[in-house]
């Protein structure tokens, strides 16, 4: 109650720049957008045609005059203009809820990034009219938004699994003890789809397809219920359409190499860390975050391997933008947590 007057007077945003989407918290409501960080570009006139959900529509379908760009790769920024233009229209497309002029911002980076890149990510939402910009690592924010009790003394690990990046850390006292950032994720999942269907089915299939088959069939652990789904594409002996049965082991198979990656990332961050938090793994477990979490049996295989539990966020696509959200809610009050904004 009191949030909600206070947020009247306040303009605050917390923001996920991710990859593969952004999500906009705004401070006394919750997360109020939600959209695929694409942005479609006219090649001519280099304006922006469309942004979010309508530009991903257009991926790989675009006649030659208009490009989709996905602005963000690895989870950093690879397009500054078009990443300033397109957190520009998402302020835009939030303040028509609210008037206000500049916000202040608080957006989630990978914990891995360069100080250049970390720049960029700050410049870019001043550039598109933020007052304020605070930044706070990614796996503190999904912790926080998952609930996480990062303040306390016991350690805590999340994995959070995005599009371009998996972000591992273990959290206690409300600080990062271990942080680690794998350019692998999502995006490298469908790329090894892709690729698996070029190799064993000389069949090309776009991006989005390669996406489609993870979500419906893909798995990185053994399922009670095998499953399969017909998989459309071009035929590259042939040159022509083509439709193939594809079943959930193949994709398994597929997937092996990226999702090796990331176990071997985690049991070398367990092998690094201090032996109290280790030992209070035990008890509560890795949590899992992002949409890549969703990819079925992540938990299961990775309890697999490590012998501990393992569970995935409820809301795990929403965490980091929860996180930041919270941070905001907390900034005034707390000088603690402020601790942590750079
Ligand atoms: N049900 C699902 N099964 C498997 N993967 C999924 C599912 N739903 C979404 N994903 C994948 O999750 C990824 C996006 O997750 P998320 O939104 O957490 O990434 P992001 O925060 O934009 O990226 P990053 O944190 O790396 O910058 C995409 O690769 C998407 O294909
Ligand atoms: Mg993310």
């Amino acid at each position: 109650m009191f949030a909600k007057i206070f947020s009247f007077f306040s303009c605050d945003l917390g923001m996920d720049l991710g990859t593969s989407n952004t999500l906009v918290y705004l401070k006394g409501e919750g997360i109020i957008l939600k959209e695929p960080s694409v942005v479609a570009v006219d090649t001519v006139t280099k304006k922006v045609l469309s942004v979010g959900s309508e530009a991903k529509r257009m991926v790989g379908r675009t006649p030659t005059n208009i490009i989709a760009v996905r602005p963000l790769r690895n989870g950093v920024i690879a397009d500054f203009e078009v990443t300033e233009e397109m957190i520009r229209y998402f302020i835009r497309k939030v303040s028509k809820r609210k008037s206000f002029l500049s916000p202040r911002i608080v957006i989630g980076v990978p914990s891995g990034i360069t100080e250049v890149e970390r720049r960029a990510v700050r410049e870019s939402a001043e550039q598109a009219g933020a007052r304020e910009v605070y930044l706070i690592d990614e796996p503190m924010a999904a912790a926080i938004g998952a609930n996480i009790p990062v303040n306390e003394p016991t350690g805590s690990m999340i994995v959070d699994i995005g599009g371009g990046t998996t972000e591992l850390a273990i959290i206690s006292l409300g600080g990062l003890v271990i942080a680690s950032s794998l350019r692998v994720a999502g995006d490298h999942f469908d790329d090894a789809i892709l690729q698996y269907f070029r190799k064993k089915y000389s069949l090309l299939i776009g991006e989005r397809t390669a996406e489609e088959v993870k979500i419906i069939v893909g798995s990185v652990f053994p399922l009670k219920e095998e499953l399969t789904m017909s998989v459309k594409g071009r035929d590259l002996i042939s040159g022509l359409p083509k439709t193939i049965e594809i079943k959930s082991e193949e994709v398994r198979d597929a997937l092996g190499e990226p999702v090796r990656s990331i176990v071997e990332h985690i049991k070398a961050t367990l092998e690094q860390t201090p032996a109290e938090l280790s030992a209070d793994l035990i008890d509560r477990g890795i949590l899992l975050s992002g949409g890549g979490a969703m990819l079925r049996g992540f938990s299961e295989l990775i309890t697999d391997e490590t012998d501990l539990p393992a569970f995935v966020a409820e809301d795990t696509l929403d965490c980091v933008a929860l996180g930041a959200g919270k941070y905001l809610e907390e900034m005034d009050k707390s000088k603690k947590l402020l601790q942590l904004s750079y």
